[in-house]
């Protein structure tokens, strides 16, 4: 139990952590990126300001381009007429992307990776429309200085949450500790508790029905107390010995297992329970699948755990109900169901069923002499034995508690 409570604790933990800083590496990421494709702008613009000027009206009205070389390593202009043909060209990082006069930033991948703007040219002199210059840059250096980047932000990231599980496997264990050992300590005193009550109430209960035994000895109307003091004392004892059981489940006492087939653990119950359902006229059936099949488990417990589930069945079902149990085997797991048609129960209130000491308000109606701790220890038997109880109900129409337990 503080297992889970204690993984998921440190789960939760590291997907905060994940987002945290996920959300961080992609903030400076995206920073990173956009403040080197500025800055590779700005290279371009510089270039495309030269450029314009290399492009000249001839007095002849020829427009011609100058020789001179502007561009540096991993850069290129192209220039162009007002029609859109090329007139010049210069450097390595060329676009080939179809020249384009609306489309002032162009971006190709490949054959190489490049990126340019587009700017008009106006004659210097005349301020006339002569042309567009091109210019263009390589990003392959842009590119492998974000991929460095990348490698070593996830490199950090990875790192930082390796160390962090490291740190909060401790950090949560260090929280879980006081929690265990108060836990641990309230499990011996109700373990202690109760195997200490025992003597006392068993001593009640030999002295009143020593008393009974010789009821002419008894002043008369004295009867009636030491009877209801016998059955005080009964049913305190069936608790503690309930409360004893529970606490020694918790501390996961040690199971004798052997090997069970389905029928001989569930046929002798049949004998045990039909009394009880005939005098109800309760209709008692058992269906197994496979009464061959084997369970791994505790005897002891498991007749305990299917007789807590009868018992609720035969009590909390009217007169003249059905009440079936049905074995089957699934694979890897071996299913009992036991299933009856009488109160039921509401969806609020099956998740309630297997918490100590609680009851369905009908319940008590019902005259249930109970306490509510038959589920609840049902479960903690289902639970030691590595399987599930669970139920599903609907309100008068009847309640179906099904224990899963592995296959041996
Ligand atoms: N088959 C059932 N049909 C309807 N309600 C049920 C059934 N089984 C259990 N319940 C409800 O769940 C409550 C808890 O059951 P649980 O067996 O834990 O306690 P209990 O039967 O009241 O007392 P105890 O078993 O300790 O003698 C019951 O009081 C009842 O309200
Ligand atoms: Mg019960």
């Amino acid at each position: 139990m503080f297992k889970s409570i204690r993984d998921r604790l440190l789960l939760s933990y590291l997907l905060v952590l994940v987002a945290v800083l996920g959300s961080f590496a992609l903030a400076v990421r995206i920073t990173f990126a956009r403040s080197l494709n500025e800055q590779l702008l700005a290279r371009l613009e510089v270039l495309s300001r030269v450029a314009t000027q290399e492009l000249e009206l001839e007095d002849d009205g020829v427009i011609e381009v100058d020789d001179e070389v502007i561009v540096s390593v991993n850069q290129a202009v192209q220039w162009f007429d007002v029609n859109g043909n090329l007139l010049g060209q210069q450097g390595d990082a060329l676009l080939t992307l179809p020249f384009s006069p609306t489309e002032v930033l162009q971006r190709q991948r490949s054959p190489a990776p490049v990126q340019g703007i587009t700017t008009v040219v106006n004659d210097y002199d005349t301020g006339q429309f002569i042309g567009y210059a091109r210019v263009s840059e390589s990003t392959v250096e842009l590119n492998a200085t974000l991929r460095r980047f990348d490698s070593g932000l996830g490199g950090g990231i990875a790192l930082a949450l390796g160390l962090s599980t490291l740190g909060g496997l401790w950090l949560t264990r260090q929280a879980m500790r006081p929690i265990e050992q108060s836990f641990a300590q309230l499990q011996r005193f109700t373990a202690d508790a109760s195997h200490e009550l025992r003597s006392p109430l068993m001593a009640i209960r030999a002295n009143a029905e020593v008393a009974l035994k010789y009821p002419e000895a008894i002043r008369s109307g004295d009867r009636d107390k030491f009877t209801a003091i016998q059955s005080a004392a009964t049913q305190m004892t069936a608790l503690t010995e309930d409360l004893l059981l529970l606490a020694r489940l918790d501390q996961t006492q040690i199971l004798q297992m052997e090997a069970i087939t389905l029928a001989s653990l569930i046929e002798p119950l049949l004998t045990l329970y039909q009394t009880q359902a005939d005098s109800k006229a309760i209709q008692l059936a058992v269906k197994l699948h496979d009464g061959d099949a084997v369970v791994n488990g505790d005897r002891i417990q498991l007749t305990r755990l299917l007789t807590n589930l009868l018992d609720n069945a035969l009590r909390y079902t009217p007169e003249q109900g059905q009440i079936l149990i049905q074995t089957e085997v699934k694979g890897e797991h071996i299913q009992i169901r036991v299933q009856d048609n009488g109160i039921g129960l509401t969806p609020e209130q099956q998740a309630q069923v297997f918490e100590r000491f609680w009851q369905a308000d009908q319940a008590r109606t019902y005259q249930s002499k109970g306490a509510g701790l038959g589920l609840a220890i049902a479960q903690a038997i289902a639970h030691s034995h590595n399987g599930s109880l669970s139920v599903t109900s609907q309100l008068n129409q009847g309640a179906c508690f099904t224990l899963k337990l592995p296959a041996q």
